[in-house]
Order: structure tokens, then sequence, then C-alpha cells
């Protein structure tokens, strides 16, 4: 037997053309195109490219979002399934039971061919913001609101969150996060989901072990930490203590470090530079403020103590986006999981094409 690498760093795992990381020079491409270029187009272009495995032509483009605006709705047998959940249950928690009634209603369910299987993916990239939207509201005390076919993928989603059509910018934020969140190669969610797929499991219990693995605080769940992170330092003075405390007691502060990335992860430059606009356009730069003092902080530490900086990853400009955007720490996880799913669906067409079990062995001690 061979050493065993703890918490798999570096192993290669299996090939991919869906993604690809630079982690010494901070590059992420999703199909060979910088996330700096995808962050100009829309989701339904980018989560098209991420599944088909190409940029969508005009026609090819308005076929598929027409597609996914078709399939935005959601039956009330699931809306009384997400109103019943909506006793103490963690948003995700809602998001995930959700999901597996989808599966139990969906006439397709026992076909796993490739065009019920697609079919399936559209669904769920269509109706993930429904269902977060509609969790948000049963858990506010709200109706949820119907989706509104003439917005985009993005502000569809806030107008269902918030019962008003965001502004421009705002719009231009969230429909951004859903790219940036949508794909990152063997990230701990995506590697499960792989795992589920090889196993020739369906399409639907894939995505749920992806859900299930985004929860954690260490992947999916630190965004949900630094928007509660953001609140309790609450002040753009007390960062500074707020990371000496947390180094002191050798805790983690969310939002910083990665495995991959030994430079600043891309995402996170783009989320600042959308935090900073909406900031700018709401007057307001508090939440910026105190980011960046956290950033600062925590950046001329680790030089100071460990002769190497950390950096933010994608979770702590996102954390602050959703700050501006009034979407609640509660939400966050399933949001990032809206942006997300396209990236998983790919990953089990991906798996399905060319499978072999992934089955490692362990060392027995
Ligand atoms: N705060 C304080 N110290 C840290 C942090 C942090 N956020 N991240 C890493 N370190 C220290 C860690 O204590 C360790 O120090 P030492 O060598 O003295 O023991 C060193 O840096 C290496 O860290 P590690 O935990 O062994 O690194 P890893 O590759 O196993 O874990 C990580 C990567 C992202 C899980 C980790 O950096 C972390 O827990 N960060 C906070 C949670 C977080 O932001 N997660 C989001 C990850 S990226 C996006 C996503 O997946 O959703």
């Amino acid at each position: 037997m061979q050493d065993t690498k703890k918490g798999l760093e570096d192993v290669l795992a299996l090939d991919t053309s869906i993604c690809s990381i630079d982690g010494r020079q901070g590059i992420l491409k999703y199909r060979g195109i910088e996330v700096e270029r995808l962050e100009q187009m829309s989701y339904d272009a980018v989560s098209y490219l991420l599944i088909y495995g190409k940029i969508p032509d005009k026609k090819e483009l308005d076929d598929y979002s027409k597609k996914l605006r078709s399939e935005r709705y959601i039956s009330s047998d699931i809306l009384n399934v997400l109103n019943v959940c909506n006793y103490g249950s963690e948003a995700l928690d809602s998001l995930r039971t959700a999901v597996c009634c989808s599966a139990h209603m969906d006439t397709e369910k026992d076909d796993s061919s490739m065009e019920a299987n697609m079919s399936k993916s559209i669904r769920l990239v269509a109706k993930f913001p429904t269902l977060v939207a509609s969790v948000h509201r049963y858990k506010t005390g709200q109706l949820p609101i119907a989706p509104d076919e003439n917005l985009s993928h993005g502000a569809n989603f806030l107008y269902m969150l918030k019962g008003k059509v965001p502004t421009e910018l705002e719009a231009d934020a969230i429909e951004k996060d859903f790219i940036l969140s949508a794909e990152h190669e063997l990230n701990p969610s995506t590697f499960s989901l792989r795992i589920t797929a090889s196993t020739m499991a369906d399409i639907y219990s894939a995505v749920i072990t992806g859900l299930c693995t985004l929860k954690g605080p260490l992947h999916g769940g630190a965004r949900k930490g630094v928007m509660n992170m953001l609140d309790e330092v609450s002040n753009s003075e007390n960062a500074e203590k707020y990371v000496l405390d947390k180094l002191l007691h050798r805790q983690k502060v969310m939002g910083f470090g990665h495995r991959v990335y030994k430079t600043c992860d891309p995402r996170a430059k783009l989320f600042k530079d959308i935090a900073r606009q909406l900031a700018d356009e709401q007057g307001n730069s508090h939440w910026y403020d105190v980011a960046e003092n956290l950033e600062h902080t925590m950046y001329r530490e680790f030089m100071a103590t460990k002769g190497k900086p950390i950096f933010p990853n994608v979770d702590f400009y996102s954390a602050v986006v959703y700050k501006y955007l009034d979407i609640p720490p509660e939400l966050a996880t399933s949001v990032f999981a809206t942006g997300r799913v396209s990236g998983w669906v790919s990953h089990y067409f991906e798996q399905y094409a060319n499978n072999r079990v992934i089955r490692p062995r362990a060392n027995y001690i």
C-alpha cells in the first residue's frame, strides 16, 4: 500500500473537461474560458456552456432560456412540503427535502436515458431559484411569489425573494454570483456527487448528495459563517480584535484559505468588485469596510506569524454581496447551491459518459 494523503490533497482523482484551476496563478476557467470573461455573460449562457460543453449560438441560447423560464414553476404539492418544512429546519434542509420530493414527483424519475437526464437537469437548474425563494418566503411568514418569465435568471430570483424587481446593478450582482458559484472542479460537493453518479444512481440522488456536502462550514456553509461573522464584528474598528482573538484561540476565520489557491482566489477579487459597486450604489460602505479590515488583518497576521499570506476565498466577498442584497445568512448556502447546480449536473453527465465506480482503498491501522 502507498502512503495515504490526508484530505486527498493534490490527488488527481479523475479527468475532466469542465473546469481547470491554476492555483499558483489564480486562474479559473470553465470549459477553457476564464471566469473574468464568463462573468460578462448571462447565467443561462454559462449554464449552457457547462452542461453542453460549448458556448450557445443565438438560437440555441434563445431556445434554452425559453425552456428554463417555462420550467421555473413549482407545483402546489412542493409548496406544501416547503410550508411543512418551515418548523425550525435550516433553509438548506428544506431545499434538500424539496429536491427529494421533486424526484418522487418527476414522471421521468426512472428514466436514465440521456434525453430524460437532460430534461431533469434543466428542470433542476430552472426550479432551484423558485425553491430557495419559496423557502425564504415561508420562513419569514410570507406567501411565495410566482416566477416572472420576463426577468433574467438572477433578477427573477430576487423578485421572488423580495416581491419587487431589483435594480439593474442588484440583478447583475446576483447573476454574477450564480455564474461565479456555478463550478469549481473537484470541490467536496462535486466530488461526492461524482461518487454517487459513479454507482449509476439517478441524477436527483447525485444532486442531493452534492447539497448535503455543500452544507458544511468548511465548504459552502462558510458563506453563512462569513455573514454571521460580519454581524458579530458589526463595525470595522472591531475587525482587528476579532481576527486576533480567533487566531489566538487557533480558530478558523470563515471565508479565508483554500486547498488549491496559493494566491488570491480570482472569484474573491470579482466578488470584491461587485460588493464595492453595490456599496457605492447604496451610498453605504459599512459592510465593505468591515470586510476589508478583516482581510487586511488576516493578511498582516499570517505574514507576521507564518511568513506567508492568507487570502479570502469565494465565500468571503460573496457574503458581503449578500449583505448588500439583503439576503439573510441562513439562506446563503442555498443561494450558493442555486448557482452550483449547473456545475453539478455537468459533472453528473461527465461521470456517466465515461464511468467506472469510484472506489478507493483505505490503509488499515
Ligand atoms: N482561518 C485561520 N487559519 C486558517 C484558515 C482560516 N480560515 N485557513 C487555513 N488556516 C491555517 C490552518 O489553521 C493551518 O495552520 P497550521 O499549518 O498552523 O495548522 C493552515 O492555515 C493550513 O490550513 P488547513 O486547514 O490545513 O488547510 P486545508 O487545505 O485543509 O483547508 C480550508 C482549506 C478552506 C478548509 C481552510 O482554509 C478553512 O477551513 N477555511 C475556513 C472555511 C472556509 O472559508 N471554507 C470555504 C472554502 S472555499 C469555497 C468552498 O468550498 O465553499
